[in-house]
């Protein structure tokens, strides 16, 4: 069992919290201290990834700490560049904690597979027609992933969308199981699209996923304690109750502005895109989807929600779709994001959807707590005067050592 608990984790050297890590989350020590040689891919394999490759790049690895999820610690691997966002989700983690944690779960791993059918003759005649044959449809769309269908994957659903007066949108829904499904997908839009469009004597038009995935949500939610909110600072001196509120109005305030909105939801996606870094996720798929998400009403909206609970504690929920895998693409070349889902104890994909969730939930209490409070820039100052005395102290050494 992982204990996400680690005291004093962020003091110790390095290699002392590699061993650390490795012992809580059962590693083996020298591939965890291995992985900082190459950051998890060679040029040979960056090659056969993408095109033109010079040179691989490297970002910082690192455990978010004291995540209780569905019962159960979880120790969270995070890849960003910017300060302050795993210390302030492993410090959100903690307050969640005394109450029980997260609770987290999430919908099937449904992808939708969008054909778009142009200059249709008669769109009520259509739909009836496509109705009628939605067996053969979902045949047809099993036969292009026969591997998906035998993982208990596969089309299982179909819906139709009117787009304008001749343009119809057929919808098939696809169990991508553990993978993200992209490429299953895409395969499932373009073996069925020739069928469709003939079927209704349609044109053809575009036979590929969207990023959308609002059939494949995930959901989280957590309790904190009042008295674990208040701040005392020598220049901020706030009761639980004054934070609790001021974060509600902070909440509030994303609800009535979407300028305020987006940079509400930036605060959520630290944790999320630190994660589905750590993990080798398509992380611009998952941008654009929970971005979308949020603007589904018709008016950009916060992907999360507070409010007060019956006895005064700070209720925090967000609901976000995220189309992840734990097997194919990236996930299963890189040895960043093997190790990253080893710590995680090799979750399924909706299990890794549920962490993600936790985690960029967690980011975002954290950061409307500082917002409400003391304000972000002091924890930010810290980092930055931490990283001015150790980079003046490393010039020192480098001064020694040369003279
Ligand atoms: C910075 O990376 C994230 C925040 O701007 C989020 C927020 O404003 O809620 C602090």
């Amino acid at each position: 069992m992982t204990n996400s608990r680690i005291s004093g984790f962020y003091k110790m050297p390095i290699i002392e919290r590699q061993q650390q890590l490795a012992k809580a989350a059962g590693l083996d020590l020298l591939s965890l201290a291995q992985l900082s040689q190459t950051g998890g891919i060679d040029l040979t394999c960056a090659d056969l990834m993408i095109e033109n490759v010079v040179a691989t790049y490297s970002l910082p690895f690192a455990v978010a700490l004291n995540f209780k999820m569905n019962g159960q610690d979880v120790l969270v691997p995070m890849v960003i560049e910017e300060p302050s966002v795993v210390a302030a989700a492993s410090h959100a983690a903690l307050l969640a904690r005394h109450l029980g944690g997260f609770e987290c779960s999430s919908e099937s791993s449904w992808m939708i597979a969008q054909v778009e059918l142009q200059r249709v003759p008669n769109i009520e005649l259509a739909i009836q027609t496509l109705t009628q044959h939605t067996q053969d449809i979902l045949a047809l769309s099993k036969k292009a992933q026969p591997g998906l269908v035998q993982r208990g994957g596969g089309a299982k659903d179909i819906e139709f969308r009117v787009i304008a007066q001749d343009r119809l949108v057929v919808h098939v829904f696809v169990d991508c199981c553990d993978a993200m499904g992209a490429n299953a997908v895409n395969t499932v839009a373009e073996a069925i699209g020739p069928y469709l469009a003939h079927l209704i004597g349609a044109q053809l038009g575009l036979r590929i996923l969207s990023n959308l995935c609002d059939r494949r949500r995930a959901f989280a939610c957590c309790q904190i304690p009042v008295a674990t909110l208040a701040i005392d600072q020598p220049d901020c001196v706030m009761s639980g109750e004054e934070v609790r509120d001021r974060m509600i109005e902070a909440y509030r305030f994303a609800m009535l502005d979407p300028y305020r909105a987006v940079t509400h939801n930036k605060g959520i996606m630290n944790g999320i895109d630190a994660v589905a870094m750590a993990t080798a996720q398509d992380w611009r798929g998952i941008e654009a989807g929970a971005h979308a998400y949020a603007a589904r009403h018709g008016r950009y909206l916060p992907l999360s929600c507070f409010s007060q609970g019956e006895n005064g504690q700070l209720m925090a929920s967000i609901e976000i779709p995220l189309a992840v895998g734990t097997v194919g693409g990236s996930v299963g070349v890189h040895a960043g994001a093997q190790k990253a889902l080893s710590i995680l104890g090799s979750p399924s994909a909706r299990v890794l959807a549920e962490i993600m969730a936790a985690c960029g939930l967690a980011s975002n209490i954290a950061a409307l707590r500082a917002l409400a409070t003391e304000g972000i820039q002091r924890g930010h100052m810290n980092l930055h005067e931490r990283r001015f005395h150790e980079s003046q102290d490393a010039t020192l050494d480098l001064h020694q050592a040369l003279s």
